[in-house]
């Protein structure tokens, strides 16, 4: 295990009947913007229960934040935000908007610089108070410290770190509005960021090792049951809760990582607009495929634990651990194969060509160069 700190200063606020707490939650002196993506919490209620727990606030609203949040939006409410004199940021809708909400508190905090390049930094130093209603469990945003910006001038999306949201409420029942594709990409968002975690080599922390199988173990036994019933309070829960411990900096705690697989992932959302959930579920079993060697003994123990494939030499298992991932992607419906999304050899060398240009190097052992992603993708057509 690596010497590491650990501190997350998120109180998450979990259950049904939560989004009354805002009201205590918030400080009645703070001047809040609200902000909002294209309007679902208006469909199911979402909306109206801010509302009434904010009554008594000081509160104005920003919309549309849209999925992929894009700088030229958000440039629009620090505009806002900085004009109407706020000291305060409420995101109520997926990652998004939450994570559109930590650009604009950033942006806020420090107005002398351009949006854009607090996110290229990859680093915001200072932030406004920022908070969440979330209701799309996928991206872990709620209770960690990150977020990933698109710009469209440019075609590009990327990630940069800051503070935590001071609190985070998460009301089961916000989901049972989800679109059923829109939950299919959140689950393979969910298994992929264990993966990424979890996926280098064994004995590195055998305790978070359990955590991440279980977290991925969960997500596959609750996707069926899901599908079969997206109002079962109990099986919501489940779902929500894996999303935030997916990616809550927990399961990373002595670790090495790889997260290959996202970095491939967004460059396929910034050229040709593929949804996050799905865009992993593309790439990553053409990582595991092509690093097979280098993570051998993982994919081994995670085959053998959660997959229960004991039999065979290790690259018949290794090969049916990866063809077993597949299907789990395939169970949910989403593509599986660049061909499915029309993508060809274009976007796979464009994206080679931008990971050699900014000499990218990915995963554990930092060999993911450009053209390595190339040979992953040539793997996905
Ligand atoms: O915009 P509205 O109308 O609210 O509709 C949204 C949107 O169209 C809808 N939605 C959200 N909650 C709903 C709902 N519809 C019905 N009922 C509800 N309860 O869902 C659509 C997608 O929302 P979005 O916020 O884009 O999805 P998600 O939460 O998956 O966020 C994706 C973004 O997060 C980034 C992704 O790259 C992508 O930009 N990520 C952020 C991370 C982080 N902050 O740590 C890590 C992740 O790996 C990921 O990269
Ligand atoms: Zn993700």
């Amino acid at each position: 295990m690596f010497n590491f700190v650990f501190q997350n200063t998120t109180k998450l606020v979990f259950g049904k009947g939560q989004i009354a707490q805002l009201q205590s939650l918030i400080p009645i002196d703070k001047k809040v913007l609200i902000t909002f993506g294209g309007g679902s919490v208006k469909r199911n209620g979402v909306y109206e229960q801010v509302k009434i727990a904010l009554k008594d606030h000081a509160v104005i609203e920003f919309w549309g934040i849209e999925p992929n949040p894009a700088v030229e939006t958000l440039r629009k409410a620090v505009q806002l935000g900085l004009e109407e004199k706020v000291d305060m940021l409420l995101a109520v809708g997926g990652g998004s908007v939450l994570d559109g909400t930590k650009l604009i508190a950033a942006a806020i905090a420090e107005h002398e610089k351009d949006a854009w390049d607090i996110v290229k930094s990859g680093t915001a130093p200072k932030q406004i108070p920022f908070a969440s209603v979330m209701t799309l469990p996928a991206t872990g945003s709620e209770m960690n410290n990150g977020a990933v910006i698109s710009c469209h001038e440019t075609q590009e999306k990327f990630s940069f770190r800051g503070d935590y949201p001071v609190f985070s409420i998460l009301d089961p029942e916000t989901t049972y509005s989800l679109p059923p594709y829109q939950i299919s990409c959140s689950l393979a968002d969910i298994v992929v960021h264990c993966f990424e975690q979890y996926m280098t080599t064994t004995g590195q922390n055998r305790v978070l090792d359990r955590w991440a199988e279980g977290v991925i173990a969960t997500a596959m036994e609750i996707a069926p049951l899901i599908k079969a019933d997206s109002h079962n309070y109990e099986v919501m829960s489940d779902y929500m809760f894996s999303a935030t411990m997916a990616l809550n900096n927990f399961i990373r705690m002595g670790i090495t990582q790889d997260w290959s697989t996202h970095q491939i992932g967004h460059e396929l959302t910034a050229l040709c607009g593929v949804t996050h959930g799905e865009s992993l579920a593309i790439v990553y079993p053409g990582t595991i495929d092509v690093l097979r060697e280098q993570k051998k003994d993982k994919l081994l123990q995670f085959g053998s634990r959660v997959l229960g494939i004991v039999e065979g030499d290790d690259d018949k298992r290794i090969d049916e651990i990866i063809a077993r991932i597949e299907s789990f992607f395939k169970s949910l419906g989403l593509a599986t194969r660049l061909s499915e999304k029309n993508i060809g050899i274009d976007v796979i060398e464009e994206i080679a060509r931008r990971f050699n240009e900014r000499g990218v190097k990915l995963g554990e052992a930092q060999n993911v160069t450009g053209d390595v992603a190339r040979e992953i993708l040539m793997r996905r057509l």
